[in-house]
Formats: structure tokens, C-alpha cells, sequence
């Protein structure tokens, strides 16, 4: 289990509400009407029983009924405020849970659009959904649910005493006897309940990610047999589940019941120093045993709630610290006010991209890497020009690109569009005229069509089939029963990862793109697919910018200039010829792939 997935201790003042305050403020209207409606709730709950003492000393005691019309309007009336009170209590209650969910996961949802890549290398799918989901859901129960239970509840725990001491203060003293026993049950238990709750939702925690490595898994888990080992580790996990939930509930029932007792002692005291008054103020005698046990309810909710506050408290740390992580990517202040940021931006400020694209003295560490991955690397990219980038598994040429897009900012040095820093534009301006087919292509689910679309939403049918034919995806939409209509399933799972890269290619060739970038971008189709798509780059690239990284170095014959990276450094550079003629790592390379293709050809 990763360690951010651990549910440490955390003390924040006032179990961290004022921490999420601000992004609930505009619930404040509704917050107060709920309540007061509790406290007016509560106060006619304390009322209840001094209604029963009027009724049993007035009407039993006096044998009168001249007041009793008026009592049972007070009666009904009282009853009707409540039911009412309980009617907006709920309705607002659920209203704000789910609006609090709304707001929260909207936030957490567009704040993570916003953060750069190195938040998603750094942080698990199943810690982020955890944050965005369920520490939301908590937090939502704990403004609305919690709040006027806890309002209503406190008051009432508030106004029985109140009314107690009033009425009988030396009774109501003994009555309050009981609450210091309470005191000394509850920091017994108190300590055990957090650490099972914690327990509970760690487990919770483990079970989530378990889940959620068992289903993107799935097929390796079947490839490597390993189902039964999955399988086990999961059970495992959810038995744990079950004994701690067990455990827990070991502890409520036993805290419960020690509440009860606490109860029966209060109701005992009454009933033992009340006895004599029955006789004489039946009324009083009824209001003791009516708070003596009413007010019981009240500290067992506090004492519930208390353990679920403090367990809440991680929710809330871990949820604004996501909304306050900020990207290792972000457009100054300056650069937002011109440009726009990637929810408003300004198109009339951007100006016209061309594509150069220059690195100057950049070097670069990946933000949680250890080593420099690039040292003072140079290069040039005139616009309308094709690079290739070769170089062995792990030479930089992935993070030459991911330094082009902007995905991520070089650590000193700088890459310059256009001539200029790219941090002086915003990065909606750079990435809209980007084309990125990826060494992993990405669909999202819907269909063929929908996707393509995402590409540039206002292209038209024949541009949709132009660009399909140009990179030979019209042939798999042909294969495809529904054609482009047909589903493509979750990260396209629906069809092979060759004709997902077909595919992402056209959707990038459907944006029109200034500078395309092909990051292996042919690596999983067959080799006659291969050199029709080689045939298409030719002609798409004409009038843009292109950096092109390519394994097999026949691909890259024609390029403008090869560069040959190693060790995040440029050791070669030139026309493919050129290269060759230089008789250095290049030609080796070439040499080598050449004669393992050879022998491939020669095995069949
Ligand atoms: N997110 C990351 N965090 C830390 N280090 C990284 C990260 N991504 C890559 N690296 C490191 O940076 C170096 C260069 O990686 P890069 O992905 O640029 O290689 P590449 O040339 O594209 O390799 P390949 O041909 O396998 O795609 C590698 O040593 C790798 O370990
Ligand atoms: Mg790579």
C-alpha cells in the first residue's frame, strides 16, 4: 500500500472546518436556516416535557380542564412547527450533501484538468479517485447530515439542563452525576474507536486500489496466472475488512451499552430522590424521568460523532491539499491576463503560431527523477521543417517532446516558440496548435466518430473521411460493422492497439495541426501500413513543423535532420546520408537494426 494511502494522524483546529470553509461559504444561507431550524426543533423538544408536567399537575393534579383547548392547540401546533422543522431539516440537509458533493468534485475535477503530468506520474488512479469521490462524500455528510443532527442534538442536551435546574436544581445536579461517568467510559473507549475507524477506512483504502489493480490488470493477471494470488490477497484484504468492522462494532455495542447503563443509573437517581415528589409534583417527577433519558441520546451522538470527526479531518487535509497542489506548469499571472487560461481563453489575444521551436541551454530532471536527463542541450527546429529524433530505449527523446509540448518546463535553460520563452504564452495557446500521436495511443470510450471529433469538434464529414483515408484508417472504419458509429470502448480496448494509433493519428491530422508530433507514432502497425502511413507524413507534413521519433530508422530516411541522442545528448546530427557517411553511432545503429531485420526476414 502506498503510504499516502495511510490514514495518519492529523490534529487540525476544530477538526479542520475552518480549512474547508471557504470553499462551502456560498452554502452560508442555507448552513443558517438549518440551523436555526435545529435549535427551534430542539427547543420544542425541551418543551415536550414541560408540556406533560402543565398536563399531569393542571389536569390530573387540579382535576380541571379549563385550560385544555388552549393546551392542545399549543400541543398540536408545537408538534406541526416540528414536523415542518424536521421537513426543511431533511430537504436542505440532502440538498446540501449533494450540492457540496457537486461543487467539491467539480472543483477537484477541473483543479486536476490543470495540474501537470508529474502530479499523475506521482499519484495513483486509485488515490486521485478516492480523493475526488469518497473524500467528498465524507465531507458533504459533515456539513449537512452532521451539522443538523448536531445543532439539534447539543441544543437539546443544552435546554434539558437548563430546564432541569430551573425547576429542581438539587435533583437536576444529581441527575448530571452521570455525566462525568460518561466521561470517564468514553476516554476509555474514545482511543479505541479512533484507531478502529482509522483501521476501517485504511482497509477501505487497500481494498479500493486492490480492486482497481485487479480490473486495469486484468489481463496481465491472466497472462502471468496469477488469479488465484490476486484472488487472495483481495479476500484477504476484505476479511481484515470484516474483522475490524467487527471489532468496531464490538466497541460500539460495548460503548452503547455503557450509555444505557449511564441511562438506567440517571433514571434510578430520579426515580430513588424523585419518588417523594411524585406524590406531591407528579409533574417534575415525569420532566426528570423524561430528560433523564433523553439527554442520553444526545452524548451518544457526540461520542459517535467525535471519533468520525477526527477520521474526517484526513478527508479534509487530503482534499484541499489536492486543491491546493499547484502545477510544476502554470502560466503566470501576466500570461493568464493576456492569454487566457484553458477554461477562458482569449482567442483574440493569441497570436498566429509558426512553429519554430528552439531549446537553448536547457537542462532537465524529471521532478521526481534523480538523475539529469538533459545537460545543456541545444537545438534548432526552423519552422516548416521535419526532424527526426533516433537514439537507443531511454536516450531523452520522449522528454525532448514532452519539453516541446510544454508537459513539462525545463529545469534551467530555455525552449523557445516562435522566438519567444514558451512561458510567455499560455499553454492552450501552444497546445492548440499541437498534433501529438503518442508511443501509447489514448481513445476515450464512445465512438469512432466522437472521437475523431475531438480532434477539431468542427470538421465536417469529407474532412473526417480525408483524413482517415490520408493515414489508411479508412480501411479499419470499413472493417467496423457500425462504421464510424461503432463504440470503441473504454480507452479503445474495442479494437488493436495498431488501429488505435491509425485512429489517434487522424484525429491529429483532423486539428490541423502547426507542429505534429509523432512519438512512435507506427510502432504497432504492420510494415505495408507502416509505408502508407510514410507515404501520408510526406504529404502531411508539408506547411508545418514536424518532430518524428522512430525506432526503426528506415522511417526516418527522409527527414530534413536526423538527431542522434544519447545519454540526453545530441552525438550526431544530419541527413541520413550524411550519417551514414560519418561512420558513427548512427551507422551502428543503423547497421545493427538492419542486419536484425535481415535475419527476421531470413527466419520468416
Ligand atoms: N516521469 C518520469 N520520471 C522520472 N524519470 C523519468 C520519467 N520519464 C522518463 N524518465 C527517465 O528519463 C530518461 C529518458 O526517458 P525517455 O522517456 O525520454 O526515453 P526515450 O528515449 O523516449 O525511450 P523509449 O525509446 O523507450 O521511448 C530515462 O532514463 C527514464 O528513466
Ligand atoms: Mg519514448
Amino acid at each position: 500500500m502506498p503510504d499516502n494511502e495511510k490514514y495518519e494522524k492529523v490534529s487540525l483546529p476544530f477538526f479542520g472546518i475552518p480549512k474547508i470553509l471557504p470553499y462551502v461559504k456560498s452554502y452560508r444561507p442555507e448552513i443558517l436556516i438549518m440551523i436555526v431550524t435545529g435549535l427551534l426543533g430542539s427547543f420544542i423538544d425541551v418543551l415536550i416535557p414541560l408540556y406533560q408536567r402543565y398536563a399531569l399537575n393542571h389536569f390530573v393534579g387540579d382535576r380541571t380542564l379549563d385550560t385544555l383547548p388552549w393546551f392542545i392547540l399549543i400541543y398540536v401546533l408545537s408538534i406541526l412547527v416540528t414536523g415542518v422543522g424536521n421537513y426543511i431539516n431533511g430537504y436542505l440537509a440532502q440538498k446540501l450533501e449533494s450540492s457540496i458533493n457537486r461543487d467539491l468534485r467539480g472543483m477537484a475535477f477541473k483543479h486536476l484538468q490543470t495540474l501537470s503530468f508529474a502530479y499523475y506520474n506521482q499519484n495513483s488512479v486509485g488515490y486521485i479517485h478516492s480523493r475526488v469521490m469518497s473524500d467528498t462524500s465524507r465531507i458533504g455528510i459533515l456539513f449537512s447530515w452532521s451539522l443538523v443532527e448536531g445543532s439539534w442534538q447539543l441544543s437539546y442536551l443544552v435546554g434539558a439542563i437548563v430546564v432541569m435546574l430551573i425547576v429542581n436544581a438539587k435533583l437536576a445536579l444529581l441527575v448530571l452525576l452521570v455525566l462525568p461517568l460518561i466521561a470517564v467510559f468514553f476516554s476509555i473507549f474514545q482511543s479505541r474507536l479512533i484507531q478502529t475507524n482509522r483501521e476501517v477506512r485504511e482497509i477501505n483504502s487497500r481494498i479500493t486500489g486492490n480492486f482497481n489493480e485487479g480490473i486495469t490488470g486484468a489481463r496481465t493477471i491472466k497472462t502471468l496466472a496469477v488469479e488465484e494470488r490476486i484472488g487472495r490477497d483481495f479476500t484477504d484484504e476484505t476479511g481484515k475488512m470484516l474483522r475490524t468492522t467487527v471489532k468496531a462494532a464490538r466497541y460500539r455495542g460495548l460503548f452503547a451499552s455503557t450509555i444505557s447503563l449511564a441511562s438506567s443509573l440517571a433514571l434510578a437517581i430520579v426515580l430513588w430522590k424523585g419518588g417523594v415528589l411524585a406524590a406531591e409534583d407528579v409533574g417534575t417527577f415525569s420532566l426528570f424521568m423524561s430528560y433523564a433519558t433523553g439527554m442520553m441520546e444526545p452524548v451518544r451522538w457526540m461520542i459517535d460523532c467525535i471519533s468520525d470527526f477526527i477520521t474526517t479531518q484526513v478527508n479534509i487535509e487530503r482534499l484541499t491539499k489536492l486543491l491546493e497542489t499547484k502545477s510544476d506548469v502554470t502560466d503566470s499571472e501576466e500570461v493568464v491576463r493576456i492569454y487566457g487560461d484553458a477554461f477562458e481563453p482569449k482567442k483574440e489575444n493569441w497570436e498566429e503560431i509558426r512553429g519554430d521551436i528552439e531549446f537553448k541551454d536547457v537542462s532537465f530532471r524529471y521532478p521526481d527523477g534523480e538523475e539529469m536527463v538533459l545537460e545543456h542541450f541545444d537545438m534548432k527546429i526552423p519552422f516548416g521543417s521535419n526532424i527526426a529524433i533516433v537514439g537507443e530505449t531511454g536516450a531523452g527523446k520522449s522528454t525532448l517532446v514532452n519539453l516541446i509540448c510544454r508537459f513539462y518546463e525545463p529545469t534551467a535553460g530555455q525552449v523557445l516558440i516562435d522566438g519567444k520563452d514558451a512561458r510567455e504564452r499560455s499553454q492552450l495557446w501552444l497546445h492548440s496548435a499541437l498534433g501529438y500521436v503518442l508511443q501509447t495511443p489514448h481513445l476515450f470510450s464512445g465512438s469512432v466518430r466522437e472521437n475523431l471529433l475531438y480532434g477539431n469538434p468542427n470538421a465536417g464529414e469529407e474532412d473526417i473521411e480525408r483524413a482517415l483515408k490520408l493515414v489508411s484508417a479508412d480501411e479499419v472504419v470499413a472493417k467496423l460493422e457500425k462504421g464510424l458509429e461503432t463504440d470503441v470502448g473504454e480507452d479503445g480496448s474495442l479494437l488493436s492497439t495498431g488501429e488505435k494509433q491509425l485512429l489517434s493519428f487522424a484525429r491529429a491530422i483532423l486539428a490541423d495541426p502547426k507542429i505534429l508530433v509523432l512519438d512512435e507514432a507506427t510502432s504497432s502497425v504492420d510494415t505495408i501500413t507502416e509505408q502508407k502511413i510514410q507515404a501520408a507524413i510526406d504529404t502531411i507534413i508539408k506547411g508545418r513543423t514536424s518532430v518524428m521519433i522512430a525506432h526503426r530508422l528506415s522511417t526516418v530516411r527522409n527527414a530534413d535532420c536526423i538527431l542522434v541522442v544519447k545519454g540526453g545528448k545530441i552525438v550526431e546530427q544530419g541527413r541520413h546520408e550524411e550519417l551514414l557517411a560519418l561512420n558513427g553511432y548512427y551507422k551502428e545503429l543503423y547497421t545493427r537494426q538492419y542486419e536484425d531485420e535481415a535475419t527476421a526476414n531470413v527466419l520468416g
